[in-house]
């Protein structure tokens, strides 16, 4: 079954570790990550993006698809399934159609209006259960151009966001989606410092967890993050081992054409890059 995010980050944060936000897109990768999960005895977040939504035909078939593969699988550990910058209708839609956890990303609108709609959702994600997650200080990425530094939150406003009761809230700390450009003047623990004086217990999610350096992942979560959110990372390893896989002409020798056999390199690519976050993060026997 199912579980808000809730518990499991809570537990992070008061023992000093992070639980791993996977992107999933497809069969393939909800399976990879839940059995990797499973084997390491580690929580998980099954994060969905409004795009990925709809590349899987909708909400409704990924909840089907997430809960028939725990049923299957026999998956025991916790696992929430939680849609990945959300808009306010994107995240109705998947409280309507059966996720675990949403994030409303109003990082983009003026602070009243991030206030007023997360304080909205608050009061509807709490009467049923679901975790909540809200961004202040939006997180750039490489599409934007190259960027220096990512944005960097108003402490201050981390705190009013975080005081509407959401579960988890993501502070812009110089992070950015997708690969990090050379420029990169890295994580600022300044800002996440700050944030985390002010904003107490709150569980912190670092965006952006692709090709951040191990120790500073670390001294991220040592200053209160409890959710690192990993995408591009697992899309990486996937294509490299899928290239390897038709580069070294598989797929002509035999059956190597079938999809069964053609996609499980990178499935186990994904397996591999989902344990190492999850040894790094600390979240292994924490379930
Ligand atoms: P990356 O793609 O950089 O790993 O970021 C993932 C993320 O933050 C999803 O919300």
């Amino acid at each position: 079954m199912l579980v808000s995010a809730k518990e499991m980050l809570d537990k992070a944060k008061a023992g000093h570790y992070a639980v791993g936000h996977f992107n999933i897109n497809n069969l393939e990768w909800a399976k990879a990550i839940l059995i990797t999960a499973q084997e390491n005895n580690s929580p998980v977040i099954l994060g969905v993006s409004e795009g990925a939504g709809k590349y899987m035909c909708g909400y409704k078939t990924i909840v089907g698809m997430v809960n028939g593969m725990l049923e299957y699988l026999k998956i025991t550990v916790p696992v929430a399934l939680h849609l990945d910058h959300g808009s306010y209708e994107g995240a109705l839609a998947c409280i309507d159609a059966g996720f675990s956890s949403v994030m409303f990303d109003g990082s983009h609108y003026p602070i009243e209006e991030n206030i007023a709609k997360t304080k909205e959702l608050v009061k509807i994600c709490r009467e049923k259960g679901i975790s909540l997650e809200a961004e202040v200080g939006a997180i750039g990425g490489v599409e934007d151009g190259v960027v220096g530094k990512g944005e960097c939150a108003d402490p201050k406003e981390c705190k009013m966001i975080a005081d509407l009761g959401v579960d988890m809230l993501a502070a812009g700390i110089g992070n950015i989606h997708g690969v990090y450009p050379d420029n990169w003047e890295g994580l600022s623990f300044e800002t996440l410092d700050a944030v985390q004086k002010l904003t107490g217990k709150m569980p912190l999610v670092l965006h952006g967890g692709t090709g951040i350096p191990a120790d500073m992942v670390r001294k991220a979560i040592d200053l209160g993050v409890s959710k690192v959110n990993v995408n591009t990372e697992c899309q990486l390893a996937f294509a490299a081992a899928t290239r390897k896989y038709i580069e070294e002409g598989k797929d002509k020798s035999g059956k190597g054409f079938d999809p069964r056999k053609l996609l499980a390199p990178g499935f186990e690519a994904i397996k591999a890059t989902v344990k190492e976050k999850m040894e790094l993060f600390g979240s292994v026997n924490k379930a």
